[in-house]
């Protein structure tokens, strides 16, 4: 029997990352996905008229309000993706009886503890797009018991505007940078995280829940750069300048790392950090 799994914001980094990886795939699992402008997860009229159409088995949700620092500013809309449509999005999967995949993320801890999170550890967001993803996992708990929540970290791949994608640009045009060491946590590779979800559904799995996934092991955003400036030798890394902080508009946690160990009990494949991100740099450079 046919799977039939709908990825929403699947023009975005990790979308594209699943598409790539599993659109041609020729086991029984069939993708759909759906852009913003076929699929608005803000309109909740859209949102039942197009589950109404189709018939999915599971909806991974990659659609999400994700610039961090415009969040602060623009309080309405991250909270009317990120919390409302991911609302209607958990209703309607409920009414169809459709596993909800969510994505959420590390920024909904406060980031004052020492050790890495765990899922039993209480959110306390510090800044707007945290608040209005742990409301998004809010609305999900209350309505769906069939969903699959994924909180994940430093997201990167060769797509879309992202850290890594902009330090390899910055190093081959041989700018300086300027690259915080005040905060932690662990970059994760979109491909890494799409096999996590990929496994969830050809398993079929059925212990739904709260998950931590990321990458193994922790970083700086300044480290990270180092680690990614070791494949430009002709690069001086001196010319990476560690700094306490940014003056961006959003405060971030000093500390989020997640703890990963109720993931790895159902899919045990570790990723250590770096290795995740020398593969994307080298197909970066590969791709110039
Ligand atoms: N990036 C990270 O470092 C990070 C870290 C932890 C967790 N996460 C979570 O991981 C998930 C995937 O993130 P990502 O990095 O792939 O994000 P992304 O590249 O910014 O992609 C998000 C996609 O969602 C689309 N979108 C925005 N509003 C929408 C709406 N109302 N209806 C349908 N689609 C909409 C965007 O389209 P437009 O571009 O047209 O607006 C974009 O294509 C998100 O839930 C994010 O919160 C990300």
């Amino acid at each position: 029997m046919i799977t039939k799994v709908l990825v929403t914001g699947a023009n975005g980094q990790l979308g594209k990352t699943i598409k790539e990886l599993y659109s041609t795939n020729e086991d029984e699992i069939q993708f759909s996905f759906t852009t913003k402008a076929v699929l608005d997860i803000a309109i909740k009229d859209r949102v039942e008229e197009f589950f109404n159409k189709n018939n999915f088995d599971y909806c991974i949700n990659c659609a999400a309000y994700t610039n961090v620092d415009q969040a602060e500013r623009d309080t309405k809309s991250p909270f009317d993706v990120n919390a409302e449509g991911v609302k209607y999005l958990a209703q309607i999967c409920k009414d169809t009886n459709t596993v909800l995949i969510h994505i959420s993320t590390d920024y909904v801890f406060y980031g004052n503890k020492k050790e890495p999170y765990t899922e039993l550890d209480t959110p306390n967001p510090i800044n707007e797009y945290g608040k209005s993803k742990l409301l998004g996992e809010q609305h999900i708990q209350k309505i769906s018991q069939k969903h699959f929540i994924i909180r994940t970290s430093w997201l990167y791949s060769i797509y879309g505007n992202n850290f890594v994608k902009s330090i390899v640009n910055k190093l081959q045009e041989k700018l300086e940078l300027k690259v915080i060491t005040s905060q932690k946590s662990t970059p994760t590779s979109c491909i890494d995280l799409s096999k996590f979800i990929y496994f969830l559904i050809k398993s079929n799995c059925v212990y739904y829940d709260t998950y931590h996934f990321t990458a193994i092991g922790e970083t700086t955003w300044y480290d990270l750069a180092i680690q990614i400036s070791k494949h430009f030798p002709q690069y001086n890394s001196s010319n990476i300048i560690p700094v306490k902080a940014y003056n961006s508009k959003a405060i971030r946690p000093l500390y989020s790392v997640l703890n990963n160990s109720k993931a790895q009990q159902l899919f045990s494949k570790k990723c250590d950090w770096r290795k995740s991100v020398d593969e994307v740099v080298k197909t970066l450079i590969k791709n110039q």
